[in-house]
């Protein structure tokens, strides 16, 4: 009985031992659980991503790889939940990794649970693994066809491996007629047998036969159809299209790590129908100082300072442009319709070369309209009226959206 419950405590203490050593390894181990990587990519956005990129530097290191070169996991913690005191501790590496980015200090994120730490690294890892993807379009891809290439380079080998099989089963064919008239030859066949075997197939006969007539007829008939729709379908839309303009400049570097308003620079988006692109008098507010970039060096930044000098204005490639029979107006989208400039461009503050993220169709437009609720807060005399109107015709609890205000009437977008 003794014996028993001595065995049952020593069973019970190894079961507990256990459990405890695989939670705290656990809890140290990097996770890849998606969930873990989401999260972590949410903290970091909100909290590091001002000072911290996955695998440059930015103000701070280069996060990537930082659980393999930091002291330990437990140490990254405790520095990122208190670096001014991490160093004022004369603790070596934090003192060595200050000694790099004097004087700027890491704030401290006392509130961060570990937990939210651990999900950072996680979002880290993920990052790091991840292989750098192409988003620079340098040449104007009217049509989106970026997007297709990969399909249709597929589509020429299946073509060619079509075209050798067929080509090996017209040889195998031939050689196997060949060894039949050779067997038939050997039998005692009468005249008109004979010439059933020796009929000749020439190219001219096998040329005039229906079924190649046909197969030609098909295959000139289904290019010419894909032709025919890939030209309507890039007719006037310019989706993807990424010209090169004369400076580098970089949206990715001022709209993203610099966070400098878009409107600092478009000034126009809150005033009237142009965002306007900005003069060179703007850059010079910052770039009369700052003469030379990470990337660039002084290369680009001297051609604005020379335009400055000389008085010239920059000669940028526009890139979004609507037909002159349409018009919009943006300061009716951002500050009446509070709708994002990323709405409609896409992440500009992620683009090295800006490109033209939406379809800018009629169809487009239109699809919005039909889709976008009226926040009738921002507005409320405003629409006041409007939303009388609109209950009485369709009912109180009925969904304001653009349309209900007048958004697919053809004369609110074209002159
Ligand atoms: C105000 C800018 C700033 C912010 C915000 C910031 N850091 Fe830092 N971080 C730094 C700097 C600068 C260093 C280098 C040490 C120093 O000088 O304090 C650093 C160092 C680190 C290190 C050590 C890197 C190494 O190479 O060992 C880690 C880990 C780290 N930061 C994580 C984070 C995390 C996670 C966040 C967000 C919760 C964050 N940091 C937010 C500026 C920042
Ligand atoms: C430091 C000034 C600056 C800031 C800040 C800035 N831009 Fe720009 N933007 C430019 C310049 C210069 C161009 C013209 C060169 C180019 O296309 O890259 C431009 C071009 C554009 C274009 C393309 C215009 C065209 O030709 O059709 C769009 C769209 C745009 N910016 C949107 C944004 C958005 C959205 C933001 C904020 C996230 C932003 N910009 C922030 C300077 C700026
Ligand atoms: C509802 C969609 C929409 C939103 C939101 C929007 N834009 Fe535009 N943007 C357009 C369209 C459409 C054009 C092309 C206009 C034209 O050709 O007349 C354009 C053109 C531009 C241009 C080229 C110059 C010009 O004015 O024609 C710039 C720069 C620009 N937008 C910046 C911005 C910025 C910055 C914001 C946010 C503050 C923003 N846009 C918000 C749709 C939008
Ligand atoms: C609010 C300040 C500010 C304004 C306005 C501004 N820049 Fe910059 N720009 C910077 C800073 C800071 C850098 C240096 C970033 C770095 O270290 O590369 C920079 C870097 C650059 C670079 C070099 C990038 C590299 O890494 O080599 C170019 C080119 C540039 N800017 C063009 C422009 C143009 C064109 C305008 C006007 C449309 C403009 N900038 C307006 C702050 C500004
Ligand atoms: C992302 C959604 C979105 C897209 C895309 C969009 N719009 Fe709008 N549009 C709105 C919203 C929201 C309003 C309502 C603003 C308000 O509250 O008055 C609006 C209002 C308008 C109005 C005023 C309607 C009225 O009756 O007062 C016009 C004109 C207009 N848009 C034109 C266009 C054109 C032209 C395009 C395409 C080039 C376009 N919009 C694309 C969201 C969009
Ligand atoms: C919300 C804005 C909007 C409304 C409402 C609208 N259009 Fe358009 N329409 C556009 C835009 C933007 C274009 C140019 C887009 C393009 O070139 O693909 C366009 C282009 C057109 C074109 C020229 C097509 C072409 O291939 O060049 C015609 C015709 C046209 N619209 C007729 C109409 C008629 C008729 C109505 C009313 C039933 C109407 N539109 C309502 C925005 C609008």
């Amino acid at each position: 009985m003794i014996k028993n419950f001595t065995s049952a405590c020593k069973f019970f203490i190894l079961v507990f031992v256990f459990a405890f050593v695989s939670s705290t390894s656990s809890a140290q181990e990097i996770s890849t659980d998606p969930a873990a990587i989401k999260a972590g990519e949410g903290i970091f956005n909100a909290n590091c991503k001002s000072c911290h990129k996955v695998k440059e530097k930015l103000v701070g290191p280069a996060l990537a790889g930082v659980d393999e070169r930091a002291p330990s996991i437990d140490w990254i913690k405790s520095f990122i939940k208190n670096p001014p005191g991490m160093i004022a501790s004369g603790d070596a590496y934090a003192n060595n990794l200050y000694k790099d980015y004097k004087p700027t200090m890491m704030t401290a994120f006392s509130s961060l649970k570990d937990e939210d730490i651990m999900n950072v690294l996680a979002y880290v890892k993920a990052k790091e693994a991840e292989v750098p993807k192409d988003d620079v379009i340098k040449d104007p891809v009217p049509g989106g066809e970026n997007t297709e290439a990969g399909g249709s380079d597929l589509l020429n080998l299946v073509a060619i491996g079509v075209v050798i099989v067929l080509l090996l089963l017209v040889v195998t064919l031939a050689l196997l007629i060949s060894s039949l008239k050779r067997f038939l030859d050997q039998k005692n066949l009468n005249e008109e047998e004979k010439e059933v075997v020796h009929s000749p197939i020439t190219l001219k006969s096998a040329l005039s036969s229906p079924a190649f007539i046909f197969i030609v007829a098909f295959l000139v008939a289904a290019l010419g159809f894909k032709t025919v729709i890939n030209n309507l379908f890039a007719i006037g839309v310019q989706q993807g299209y990424a010209p090169k303009q004369p400076i580098a400049f970089s949206h990715k570097i001022h709209a993203g790590d610099l966070e400098i308003d878009c409107k600092y620079c478009h000034v126009g988006v809150t005033k009237g129908k142009s965002a306007t692109i900005p003069s060179v008098n703007i850059c010079m507010n910052c770039h009369n100082q700052i003469k030379e970039g990470a990337q660039t060096g002084a290369s680009q930044i001297k051609q604005i300072t020379d335009a400055y000098a000389n008085n010239e204005p920059i000669k940028w490639v526009r890139i979004h442009n609507l037909p002159d029979l349409a018009y919009f107006n943006h300061a009716q989208h951002v500050v009446v319709g509070g709708v994002e400039c990323q709405t409609c461009h896409g992440p500009i503050q992620e683009m090295e070369v800006v490109k033209q993220h939406s379809l800018l169709t009629m169809g487009w437009c239109i699809d919005c309209h039909r889709k976008t609720d009226i926040d009738t807060t921002r507005n409320a005399e405003y629409y006041d009226k409007m939303l009388k109107i609109h209950a009485e015709k369709k009912g109180s609890k009925a969904p304001f959206k653009v349309e209900d205000i007048g958004g697919l009437e053809c004369s609110k977008c074209h002159y």
